[in-house]
Order: C-alpha cells, then sequence, then structure tokens
C-alpha cells in the first residue's frame, strides 16, 4: 500500500457545463466552482496532505470572452479576501505559481498581502497556479540554464534532471503523487507536464462544482491500493531498496 499522497494536484473543469445544464450562464458555474474549491482545500488539510496545488487560470485562458475573464480575476480577488481568516484558523500557506505579473495590480496586492500573512503556516501548503503554463515555465527554465552555461557558470554536463526539478519554481514541493482532472476529459491542458511525470493520473466524469470531500477521499483511499513501479517490476519493489523519483525509499 502507498501512504497517503504528500501533493495533490488538481484540474478543476467542468463549471460552464455545469451551469448550462442548469440553465444558468457560465459565471454562476465559476461561482459553484469556487465553493467546492473551498470545500476540497479544508478536506485536504483535514486529511494532513501537505500541498495541494489548484489549476485556477491558465495562460489559455486570457483567450476567454473579456467578461468572464472579469469575471474570474474579480472571484479570485473575492476568495482571497475572504478565505485569509480560514487560511489562518487551518494553519494553510499560500502560494502560487504562474506569471504574476499580467495580473491586475490589485489582485497582485492581494496575493502578496496572503502570502506574507500565511508565510509561516506549518500545515497545508495550498498553491494556485495563475496564468500558469507549463510549457512557458520549462521554457524560461531552460532559457535559464541556457544563460548560466553561455556565463560559464555551469557546464552541460552538469544538466540533469534534478538540476532541472530544482530550477522549476515548484522546487519548493515534491512532484505530485496524484493529478485529478474533472468533468471527463483526458488531458493535462499544459498543466505541470514535467511535474507529472510519475503522477498517478485520476479522471473524474463529474464536473467540478459536483465534486467534494467524499470523492477527494475515495480517489487517495484508491491510489494507496494502486502499485507504483516507476519502472521496476511487482518483485524488485518486493524484495530490495528502490530510489523511487521523490527519493522515497521503499523497504520490503
Ligand atoms: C474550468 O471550468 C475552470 C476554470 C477556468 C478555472 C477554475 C476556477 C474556479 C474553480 C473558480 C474560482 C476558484 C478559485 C479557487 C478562486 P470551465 O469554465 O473550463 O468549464 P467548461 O469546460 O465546462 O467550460
Amino acid at each position: 500500500m502507498n501512504p497517503r499522497p504528500k501533493h495533490i494536484a488538481i484540474i478543476m473543469d467542468g463549471n460552464g457545463r455545469w451551469a448550462k445544464e442548469r440553465g444558468h450562464n457560465r459565471l454562476w458555474g465559476h461561482i459553484r466552482g469556487a465553493k467546492a474549491a473551498r470545500q476540497i482545500i479544508e478536506a485536504s488539510s483535514r486529511l494532513k496532505i501537505r500541498h495541494l496545488t489548484l489549476f485556477t487560470f491558465s495562460t489559455e485562458n486570457w483567450n476567454r470572452p473579456k467578461k468572464e475573464v472579469n469575471f474570474l480575476m474579480s472571484l479570485l480577488s473575492r476568495q482571497l479576501d475572504r478565505e485569509l481568516q480560514t487560511l489562518m484558523s487551518n494553519n494553510v500557506k499560500f502560494r502560487t505559481l504562474g506569471n504574476l505579473s499580467q495580473l491586475p495590480d490589485n489582485i497582485r496586492e492581494k496575493i502578496k498581502d496572503v502570502k506574507e500573512h500565511t508565510k509561516n503556516n506549518t500545515g497545508l501548503t495550498l498553491t494556485f497556479a495563475i496564468n500558469y503554463s507549463g510549457q512557458q515555465e520549462l521554457t524560461h527554465c531552460f532559457k535559464m540554464l541556457a544563460e548560466k552555461v553561455l556565463s560559464k557558470k555551469l557546464h552541460p554536463n552538469d544538466i540533469s534532471e534534478s538540476l532541472i526539478n530544482q530550477s522549476l519554481p515548484s522546487a519548493y514541493q515534491d512532484t505530485p503523487e496524484l493529478i485529478i482532472r474533472t468533468s471527463g476529459e483526458y488531458r493535462l491542458s499544459n498543466f505541470f507536464l514535467w511535474q507529472a511525470a510519475y503522477s498517478e493520473l485520476f479522471f473524474v466524469e463529474k464536473y467540478w462544482p459536483d465534486f467534494n470531500s467524499e470523492d477527494l477521499t475515495e480517489i487517495i483511499r484508491q491510489y494507496t491500493h494502486k502499485e507504483r513501479r516507476f519502472g521496476f517490476i511487482t518483485e524488485q519493489l518486493k524484495q530490495q531498496e528502490v530510489h523511487t523519483p521523490n527519493t522515497v525509499t521503499l523497504l520490503n
């Protein structure tokens, strides 16, 4: 059996379809999506998960109608205001991944404020991936390493998987053991392209606003019963010490 995952990442998908099927406009779906996010954050905290990453806004989401983008931004801002006390009382540290420089000033300020207030919390680390793109993150990382090579601070032979891991902005957390996507879509949509190498992927038919703490608990249960082989075979995992990508050591 696997221990409970330390890091769970979620692609929260299906708000728009959830609302449409109920005769509402898409924005209503996002409001209900934010409620679902709140429930999952609290559940993750209760379940003693170390890291939860929520894909909150992708770089591609700017292509949506302006009204929807503005609404998502104001929902984010309202959520940050409302949740600060809950984050504090649940001992949650708030972080972000993604390019914040394109966000409206007031949201950047709010994000900074929530990060500052929660920085000494020691429970769950909650990461919102905002204006995030896996390909963009990798491109920046490779550019930075190339510059170091050019300035002779780094030898090409020293570029390894582990160096890339450490050079990514997500280096403060282990890669996710579990990635969940709701709404019956089977793709990563430019999320955690590097980090997902060994993640267990769970695709759920439910739309995000319907996803709840029982669903999360059930997925964690299924995850703990999965055999994670990392290229080894079952007998090796049982008989010898094996170093896995997160440097977890499995003993028999
Ligand atoms: C996907 O639904 C969801 C998003 C675009 C972003 C996620 C945003 C939320 C859950 C609401 C805000 C949350 C927080 C934490 C502030 P979709 O619109 O792509 O749905 P569709 O595929 O049915 O159109």
